[in-house]
C-alpha cells in the first residue's frame, strides 16, 4: 500500500511499504476514505518529537470503511464508515473508566514507554506519533490497522460527508476539551494563542457556546481574517502589537483580563530570543511564549486552558503570577472517546461545522506538498485533507481564499 512515512526532519515521502495485517483478536482493518494533516504532525516533521524513527508512518486524523475484523471484535462490522480517534484506549483500565482515556496505562507498550518513571505506565498510545507513543503506525495511508476496536471506531451516518465528520479524530474534541476545560459559557470572555486549526474550532465552540467576547492572536495575517469573519474573533497580529496581552486586557470590563486562555500553540510558539536559544540549544524543551501570554492576560481566578502540546521545561513560567492571581490551569491530551456523542449531535444539527476550515483537499501521493504548504501556511492554507487513492495532482487546491 502507500503511506506517508518519515525520512528526517521536513523529508516526508510517499512510499510502498506493507499492508497492515489484524494482530490481535480486536483489530479492524481500515481503508482510509480521507485523513488530514494536524498541528501535532509538524511537531513531528520538524523532528522535534524523540524516537520518531525513519520509515514511520504519521497520521492520526482518518476514517474510512472497515475492510476487516479480528474474531472478538463486535463494535462494528466490515463495510461500516467510522471515524477513529487519535488516543488508542482499552475501555477497561482504571483510567478508561473514568473517561480519561488519553491516560489508558495499557495501550503504550512499545519501546518507548521505558523512558517513563519506573513503575509509573505511561500514557495511552496514538496513532501514528513515534515510538514514545507507541510505536502504532499512523492513518496518511491506503489501510490502517486499528487496535482496541471496540473502543475506539465511532460510526457515523452516511448523510454527513468525510469532511463533516473526520475531525472528529482529534482536533473538535480538542477544541471542545479547550473551551470545556477554560469553562465558557453564555457571556464569557476568551482569549485563544494561536489561529491554526484547533484555535479555530476552539473559536467556533466558544461562539455556539455563547461566548461574548473571543479574542484571537497569531502572526498569520489570513487565519486571523478568517477567524474575524467566520466566528467575530478580535484579531491581535503578535507581530506588529508588543503585548498582545496587555492589547486583551484592553479589551475587558475593568481591564481586569480574559475569564479564559486557551493557549492552541505549544510548544513550538515563535517566542523570544531567549526563547529561541534555549531550545536550540536543547536546555529546555519547549518555548514558554504563548504560556506566558497566557498567564498575563487572563483574570483574577481565571482558567488557563492549553490544548498546545509541550514537553519538557518551559523558560519563564511565571508561577508566582498565577498563583497571585489564583488561576486555574488544565491541559493534556484530549480523551477523544468521551466527547463524540455530543459532538455528532451538533455537526448533525449544523451548529458546528468544522469542515469550514479546510482549505486544501490533496491526493495521498501530494502529501509532502501538503505538509510543506500547512507549516509554512503558503496559499492561505488552514488546513489540508488528504484522499488515498486519488491520482496525484486531480484534486483541488485551496476552496476557500
Ligand atoms: N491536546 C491535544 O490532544 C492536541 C490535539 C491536536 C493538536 N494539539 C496541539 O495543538 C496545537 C495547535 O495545533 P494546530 O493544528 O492548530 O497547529 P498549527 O501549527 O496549524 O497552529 C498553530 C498556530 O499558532 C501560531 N503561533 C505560533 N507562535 C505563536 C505565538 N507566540 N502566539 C500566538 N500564535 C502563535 C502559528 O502561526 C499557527 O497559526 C499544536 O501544539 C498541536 O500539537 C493538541
Ligand atoms: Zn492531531
Ligand atoms: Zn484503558
Amino acid at each position: 500500500m502507500r503511506a506517508l512515512t518519515y525520512h528526517g526532519a521536513k523529508d516526508v515521502r510517499v512510499d510502498t511499504v506493507a499492508d497492515p495485517i489484524l494482530e490481535q483478536s480486536d483489530d479492524i482493518i481500515l481503508r482510509v476514505t480521507a485523513t488530514a494533516i494536524c498541528g501535532s504532525d509538524l511537531h513531528l516533521y520538524h523532528g522535534r518529537v524523540p524516537e520518531t524513527e525513519a520509515g514511520d508512518i504519521f497520521g492520526h486524523e482518518f476514517m474510512g470503511i472497515v475492510e476487516d475484523v479480528g474474531a472478538d471484535v463486535t463494535n462494528v462490522k466490515v463495510g461500516d464508515r467510522v471515524v477513529i480517534p487519535f488516543v488508542i484506549a482499552c475501555g477497561s483500565c482504571f483510567f478508561c473508566q473514568h473517561d480519561l482515556f488519553a491516560a489508558c496505562e495499557t495501550t503504550n507498550t512499545g519501546p518507548g514507554a521505558v523512558i517513563h518513571k519506573k513503575g509509573i505506565p505511561p500514557g495511552a498510545a496514538l496513532f501514528g506519533y513515534s515510538h514514545l507513543y507507541g510505536g502504532i503506525p499512523g492513518g496518511q495511508a491506503d489501510y490502517v490497522r486499528v487496535p482496541k476496536a471496540n473502543v475506539g471506531p465511532f460510526k457515523v451516518p452516511t448523510t454527513l460527508a468525510d469532511d463533516k465528520v473526520l475531525f472528529l479524530s482529534d482536533i473538535l474534541p480538542t477544541a471542545w476539551q479547550a473551551v470545556t476545560n477554560a469553562e465558557v459559557g453564555k457571556g464569557s470572555s476568551v482569549a485563544i494563542y494561536g489561529a491554526g486549526p484547533v484555535g479555530l474550532l476552539s473559536a467556533a465552540c466558544a461562539r455556539m457556546l455563547g461566548a461574548s467576547i473571543i479574542i484571537m492572536v497569531d502572526n498569520s495575517d489570513h487565519r486571523l481574517a478568517y477567524a474575524r469573519d467566520a466566528y467575530g474573533v478580535i484579531p491581535i497580529h503578535f507581530e506588529k502589537d508588543d503585548d498582545p496581552a496587555d492589547s486583551i486586557i484592553r479589551h475587558t470590563p475593568g481591564m481586569r483580563g480574559v475569564d479564559a486562555v486557551i493557549d492552541a500553540v505549544g510548544f513550538e510558539a515563535k517566542g523570544s530570543a531567549t526563547d529561541s536559544l534555549m531550545t536550540a540549544l536543547k536546555l529546555e524543551g519547549s518555548s514558554g511564549k504563548a504560556l506566558r501570554q497566557s498567564i498575563a492576560a487572563v483574570r483574577r481566578g481565571g482558567v488557563v486552558s492549553v490544548p498546545g502540546v509541550y514537553a519538557g521545561f518551559v523558560h519563564g513560567f511565571s508561577f508566582g503570577e498565577a498563583f497571585d492571581k489564583g488561576l486555574t490551569f488544565k491541559m493534556g491530551q484530549t480523551h477523544v472517546q468521551k466527547y463524540l456523542p455530543e459532538l455528532l449531535e451538533h455537526i448533525e444539527a449544523g451548529r458546528l461545522q468544522p469542515e469550514l476550515i479546510v482549505t486544501h483537499r490533496l491526493a495521498l501521493e501530494d502529501a509532502a506538498k501538503g505538509y510543506k504548504m500547512f507549516d509554512q501556511k503558503t496559499d492561505n492554507c488552514r488546513k489540508v485533507i488528504l484522499t488515498p487513492g486519488a491520482a496525484s495532482g486531480t484534486l483541488g487546491s485551496a476552496t476557500d481564499r
